[in-house]
């Protein structure tokens, strides 16, 4: 399993905004310096809900991967791609639907949540409800260990283990699997062989979960087995056959702080967003437009911060010292709300500038950006191709 690599992905259905920018692209321009990173554009993953609707999406994916580019993702150390220029997602897709129970989709939660929020949609659609598993292969076709997600994902995660639990108990069941394994044992040297045997008495007898551990570190460093053998050993130590496709895990991203401009959670369908792309001017118009304490009608009418939107963004933006100005001034009603607002706007319009000087730069540059996407699909393709063929090979049908 490739545990230092972190996969995720994002639908291109509309603008950036701070919510993504302060939810989701901060986390993974962080995850890059310590994981081998790929980030790819869901365009197919759009088309399970928006099928019918006009998006842009030749625009919407220039543009995400722009914002990216300019929140600090880097091509040089993550892999940028868009999903569709991987066609072997949707071949995996379709393979691992062969062993997909029906009843494992129509259980994930956003089947129907979503149907019932988008009522003005037909979500009764075979793409639809096999979206997670569209997802599924989007994750075991790079191998990934980690894949950094919102709560709203992490069944989506937990239905990927399972997915990949059930193909390699059906496909990873050679007929002569025993024998290969011992063979690819010896193969190791007598030192490994001799570790990787206590390690499996280990997990086998006592159930020790850190010799489990320890054995993939093992297997990771071999270099004399194969890849194949190496997921034989994998398997092996576990009891079970081959492991083709490993499991990987959810990396919960903590909850965006970031609250939109009513208070609620800053959400395209909350209507409450700033956008990456937002001049200076809309952002102050839409800060200034914002609701506060509800009690301050005239500038003499005291406050409560707890009760004010314009509060919860302070937090996100100002200082102690600020703070301090702020809740002094409300309490008291020794200022007024325009007031208050003024060093939100300026922060936000701060954090925007550089963002949006990178946004023009590579905006001017097109070429640039499909040479980014080009080049990082390839890169993707290269891995995707290479889990294909071990997938054919479990699946008998590698002629
Ligand atoms: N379903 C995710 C979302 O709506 C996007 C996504 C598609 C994804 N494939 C993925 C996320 C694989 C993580 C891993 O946000
Ligand atoms: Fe909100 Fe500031 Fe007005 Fe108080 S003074 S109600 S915190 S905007």
């Amino acid at each position: 399993m490739q545990d230092h690599r972190v996969l995720s992905g994002m639908r291109p259905t509309g603008r950036l905004h701070l919510g993504h920018y302060h939810g989701v692209l901060k986390n993974w321009a962080e995850l890059q310096n310590e994981y081998d990173s790929y980030f790819f554009v869901a365009d197919w993953h759009a088309f399970t809900t928006h099928y019918s609707d006009n998006i842009d999406l030749d625009n919407n994916v220039m543009e995400m991967v722009v914002d990216w580019l300019a929140s600090g993702i880097n091509p040089n150390t993550s892999t940028i791609f868009v999903q569709s220029k991987v066609p072997e997602h949707a071949e995996l897709h379709l393979l691992l639907s062969m062993t997909t129970p029906v009843s494992w989709l129509e259980r994930v939660p956003s089947y129907k949540d979503q149907q019932d929020k988008l009522k003005s949609k037909d979500l009764s659609t075979y793409g639809f409800l096999g979206y997670p598993l569209l997802q599924s292969a989007d994750i075991l076709i790079y191998k990934a260990g980690l894949v950094p997600v919102g709560e709203d994902q992490v069944a989506h995660v937990e239905l990927t283990r399972e997915v990949a639990r059930r193909f390699n108990y059906v496909h990873g069941r050679e007929v002569d699997f025993e024998k290969k394994a011992q063979d690819a044992i010896s193969k190791m040297g007598k030192k490994a062989a001799k570790l990787y045997n206590k390690l499996r008495k280990d997990y086998q007898e006592r159930g020790n979960e850190d010799a489990l551990v320890k054995s993939r570190a093992l297997l990771l460093e071999q270099q004399n087995i194969t890849m194949s053998d190496s997921e034989r050993l994998a398997g092996y130590i576990e009891g079970m056959g081959k492991i083709i496709l490993p499991e990987p895990e959810a990396l919960l991203t903590k909850a965006s702080k970031m609250p939109g401009l009513d208070g609620q959670k800053m959400s395209k369908s909350y209507n409450n967003t700033i956008s990456l792309r937002d001049t200076p001017n809309k952002v102050e118009k839409k800060i200034k437009r914002m609701p506060t304490d509800p009690a301050r009608i005239k500038l003499t009418d005291p406050g409560d911060p707890k009760k004010c939107p314009v509060w919860q963004l302070h937090q996100v933006y100002s200082d102690k010292s600020t703070m301090d100005w702020v809740s002094d001034g409300c309490v008291k009603a020794k200022m007024g709300c325009i007031d208050c607002k003024q060093p939100v706007i300026d922060a936000i319009n701060n954090e925007l500038a550089p963002m949006q000087e990178r946004i023009a730069k590579y905006q001017s540059d097109p070429d640039l950006i499909r040479q980014i996407i080009f080049d990082g699909s390839e890169r993707a393709r290269n891995v995707a191709r290479e889990t294909m063929s071990e997938v054919r090979e479990a699946m008998g049908i590698s002629y």
